[in-house]
C-alpha cells in the first residue's frame, strides 16, 4: 500500500535542506521499492504570505491524510512584529496539536568524525549519546489561560498556565521507559519539583510508573542541576524525560555539546506513531538561499521517518550510513568545518549522500 509523505518545507533554510531530503526520500523508494507518494504544503511564515495563517486548513487536511512529514524549519525575521498569537511559530504549535503529537525524541549523538566540533573537550563527549523525550502537546505552552491582559492599576500583565494532568505525565513517561529500557537502561527525570506543583505531580507519577519497568534506573532531576550536568558531564545520561519548555531548553543545549546542531534530526509522534519529522535547528536567516545550509540533520530525519513511522528500517540505515560515508570523506558544509578547510555547500552535500546510497546498493 503507499505511504503518503507530506514535505512542509517552511522558511528560511527549511526549503533548501528539505529539497535535499526529498532526493533521498526518492533514491531509496527507488532503491528498497517502497511505494511512496510525496506531496508538499505550506506551514509557518510561507503559509501567513500565501494563505494568510502559519497552519492553513489545506495543510491540516493533508497533515492529518498523510502517515508521515517532514517539515524543514519555521519562522523569520519578516514576521517578527506579529502578534504572539499569529507568528508562524504558532503554526508549528498547532500542527503539533491538530496532530496529538504528545512525544518529541531528540537524540544528541556525536559523530565521532566530529569530536572536534564540539564547544566541549573531547574526552567529556567522546561516545556521547542521548536522548531526550519531550512532552511536547502540554505543559506552559498550551495552558490556559494565557494572554497579556491591563490590570485594575493600569499596567500591562503577561501571563501563561503551567499544568500538566496525570494521563499527559504518565503516556510520556510511560514511552520513555520503553525506549530506556532498549537503550542502556538510565532513565532521568528533569523537573522542578521543589518548587512548582505540577512538577511535583510528574515526579509523583514517574516515580509510580517506575514500578512496571524494574529493569530501568529512574532518578530525577531539578532542571537547573540538569541543565549544568549536561555541560559537566553529559555521558552520565542515556534517557532524559522531561515537559514542553524544560525540553525545549535542554535539547538545544544536548544538541551543542555534539558541535552541530546542523546535524541532528527529531521525531514527534502521536500514539499511533504517525510523525513529523524534522531537523532540530531552525530557520536560519542569516544564511538562507546562500547553498550554505547543512541538510545532514534534514536528512537523517528522514531516517528516523522510515524507522518509527514507514516500517523500512533498512532504508533508514542505509541513510545513515551514508551520511557516516560522506563524513569519512570528509565532507563538510560550513557549521562542522574546520578551520582551514574548505566547505561544501548544501546541494553538494545531497549530491555526496546520494552517491554514497548508490554505491552501497551497488556493493551489496
Ligand atoms: C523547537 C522550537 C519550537 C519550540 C518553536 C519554534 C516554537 O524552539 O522545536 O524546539 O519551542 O518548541
Ligand atoms: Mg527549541
Amino acid at each position: 500500500m503507499t505511504q503518503r509523505v507530506l514535505l512542509l518545507p517552511g522558511d528560511g533554510i527549511g526549503p533548501e535542506v528539505v529539497a535535499q531530503a526529498e532526493r533521498v526520500v526518492l533514491a531509496v523508494a527507488q532503491l528498497f521499492d517502497l511505494p511512496l507518494s510525496l506531496d508538499t504544503a505550506n506551514l509557518g511564515g510561507v503559509a501567513i504570505e500565501a494563505e494568510g495563517v502559519a497552519f492553513p486548513q489545506t495543510t491540516r487536511e493533508k497533515a492529518l491524510a498523510a502517515d508521515a512529514i517532514l517539515l524543514g524549519a519555521v519562522g523569520g525575521p519578516r514576521w517578527d512584529g506579529l502578534p504572539a498569537s499569529e507568528r508562524p511559530e504558532r503554526g508549528l504549535l498547532a500542527i503539533r496539536s491538530a496532530l496529538d503529537l504528545f512525544a518529541n525524541l531528540r537524540p544528541a549523538i556525536l559523530f565521532p568524525q566530529l569530536a572536534s566540533a564540539s564547544s566541549l573537550k573531547a574526552e567529556l563527549v567522546a561516545g556521547l549519546d542521548i536522548l531526550i523525550v519531550r512532552e511536547l502537546t502540554g505543559g506552559i505552552y498550551f495552558g490556559e489561560p494565557r494572554g497579556i491582559a491591563v490590570r485594575e492599576d493600569g499596567q500591562r500583565e503577561g501571563y501563561n498556565t503551567y499544568r500538566y494532568s496525570e494521563g499527559e505525565i504518565m503516556r510520556i513517561a510511560r514511552l520513555a521507559f520503553e525506549l530506556a529500557g532498549k537503550r542502556e537502561g538510565k532513565l532521568t527525570s528533569v523537573d522542578k519539583a521543589n518548587v512548582l506543583e505540577v512538577t511535583q505531580l510528574w515526579r509523583e507519577v514517574v516515580t509510580g510508573l517506575g514500578a512496571d519497568y524494574p529493569e530501568v534506573a529512574l532518578d530525577h532531576m531539578y532542571v537547573d542541576n540538569a541543565a549544568m550536568q549536561l555541560v559537566r558531564a553529559p555521558k552520565q545520561f542515556d534517557v532524559l524525560v522531561t515537559g514542553n519548555i524544560f525540553g525545549d531548553i535542554l535539547s538545544d543545549t544536548a544538541a551543542m555539546l555534539t558541535g552541530s546542531i546542523g546535524m541532528l534530526p527529531s521525531a514527534s509522534l502521536n500514539e499511533q506513531s504517525k510523525g513529523l519529522y524534522e531537523p532540530v535547528h531552525g530557520s536560519a536567516p542569516d544564511i538562507a538561499g546562500q547553498d550554505r545550509a547543512n541538510p545532514l540533520a534534514t536528512i537523517l530525519s528522514v531516517a528516523m521517518m522510515l524507522r518509527y513511522s514507514l516500517n523500512a528500517a533498512a532504508a533508514a540505515r542505509a541513510i545513515e550510513e551514508a551520511v557516516a560515508t560522506v563524513l569519512d570523506q570528509g565532507l563538510r558544509t560550513a557549521d562542522i568545518v574546520d578551520k582551514g578547510q574548505s566547505a561544501v555547500g548544501t546541494v553538494a552535500m545531497g549530491d555526496a549522500v546520494i552517491a554514497a546510497l548508490m554505491s552501497q546498493k551497488e556493493n551489496s
